[in-house]
């Protein structure tokens, strides 16, 4: 799991770096909140993922369900790819707000609901020394 989010971590890096390039090369930065957010959420927050599987649950492997771990991945990645193309077509103005705005809304809980799997997988980890 810990290469998986590492693969996916830097394929996010990629496309928020090339749509970062992209802002300053055409000095047009209204791309910023989703250049921010493919950073954030799709290269550092996948990014600890990576670590945290590497360093604090490898070692407690067993102390979690399979199903948890995929259902921790899952919604990090549908979040992620949710929040980046929702906030693409929002600030490129390609679709109105109202319109978009509950799809930003689930996968925003999508992302949420990985932190917390993520939250729970650590603790249960804890508990098992
Ligand atoms: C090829 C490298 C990069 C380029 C060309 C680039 C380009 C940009 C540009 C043009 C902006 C808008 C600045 C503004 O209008 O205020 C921006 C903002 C931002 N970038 Fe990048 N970026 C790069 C790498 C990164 C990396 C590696 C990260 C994080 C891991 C990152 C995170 C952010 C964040 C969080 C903001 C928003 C800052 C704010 O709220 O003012 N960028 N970037
Ligand atoms: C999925 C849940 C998230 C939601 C709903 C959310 C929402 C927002 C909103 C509404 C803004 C203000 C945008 C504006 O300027 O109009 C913002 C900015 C920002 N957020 Fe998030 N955020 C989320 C996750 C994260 C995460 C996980 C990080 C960092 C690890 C992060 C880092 C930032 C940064 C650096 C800014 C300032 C740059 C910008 O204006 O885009 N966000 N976020």
């Amino acid at each position: 799991m810990d290469r998986r989010y590492l693969l996916t971590a830097f394929s996010y890096a990629l496309l928020g770096l090339a749509l970062g390039l992209y802002m300053a090369a055409s000095h047009d930065h209204g791309q910023l909140v989703t250049h921010a957010h493919i950073m954030m959420i799709g290269f550092l927050l996948s990014f600890s993922y990576a670590l945290c599987y590497r360093l604090w649950l490898e070692a407690a492997s067993g102390v979690y369900s399979g199903g948890l771990v995929t259902a921790q991945f899952w919604l990090h990645q549908l979040g992620t790819i949710g929040v980046a193309i929702g906030l693409f077509l929002l600030y490129g103005e390609f679709v109105a707000l109202e319109v978009v705005d509950p799809f930003l809304a689930i996968s925003s809980f999508s992302v949420f609901g990985g932190v917390l799997l993520m939250m729970v997988q650590l603790l249960k980890a804890k508990q098992a020394g």
